[in-house]
């Protein structure tokens, strides 16, 4: 699954990988880009689509896009047919470095945002950092912000973020991929002491 702007980006590339390693594909849903896909109707309309499809419980759901699209894909893996493995493949720094890791899917509600969903962990997490190319400067920068975030949980980032903030935000291959793998390192370490936002203080959920 994927949205109308990033399909067309990167899908191609996606599928001949997949094809190439001797894949079956059943096809490809792909939602409007933004938050207004994460949605009770979307999410309903694309479970009848992976049905329509011939999804089975052989399936893996694939994630391709920002966190919009990693949510929503990954509420619809949880709950077509009792579950079914999904696969996160983040195209916007946010979900590189903080929405595709730790198992949080879902969808809004009217009385608010995420308010219905599921924890489900990916089988996979594969952020190619190429894919941050054509990505929109404002996107971008949002991502930074979660790096940021990041650094100030930890000391030794927050000095790495300074000196290398305008490098990643100029496109430079390898902060990004330095931005990425720390964040998603802090970030699988708060999971693992937390996964499902137990703790009674403090912990995931803050
Ligand atoms: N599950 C979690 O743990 C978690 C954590 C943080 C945020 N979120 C959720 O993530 C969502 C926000 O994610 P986001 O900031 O990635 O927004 P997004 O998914 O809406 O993507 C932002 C825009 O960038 C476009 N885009 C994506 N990748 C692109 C690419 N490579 N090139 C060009 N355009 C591209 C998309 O089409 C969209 O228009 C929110 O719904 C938020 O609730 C979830």
């Amino acid at each position: 699954m994927s949205d109308a702007s990033v399909a067309p980006l990167h899908g191609a590339a996606l599928r001949e990988g997949l094809l190439e390693s001797g894949f079956d594909l059943r096809g490809e849903i792909r939602v409007p880009p933004g938050e207004g896909s994460k949605s009770m109707a979307r999410l309903e309309a694309v479970l009848e689509e992976m049905l329509a499809r011939g999804a089975d419980r052989r399936t893996t759901v694939i994630a391709l896009g920002g966190g919009v699209v990693g949510d929503l894909a990954g509420f619809a893996a949880a709950v077509a047919l009792r579950g079914l493995p999904f696969v996160q493949v983040p195209t916007t720094l946010l979900a590189q470095v903080d929405s595709s890791v730790g198992g949080k899917t879902g969808v809004n509600l009217s009385a608010g945002k995420n308010l219905a969903g599921a924890f489900h962990q990916p089988r996979i997490v594969l952020a190619d950092t190429d894919t941050l190319l054509t990505l929109p400067p404002r996107e971008l920068r949002a991502g930074w912000a979660e790096v940021a975030k990041h650094g100030l949980l930890q000391g030794p980032m927050w000095e790495w973020c300074e000196a290398n903030g305008r490098a990643a935000m100029a496109g430079d291959a390898e902060a990004l991929r330095h931005a990425v793998l720390e964040s998603c390192r802090l970030k699988a370490g708060v999971v693992a002491a937390d996964e499902r936002e137990e703790a009674p203080e403090g912990g995931r959920a803050c």
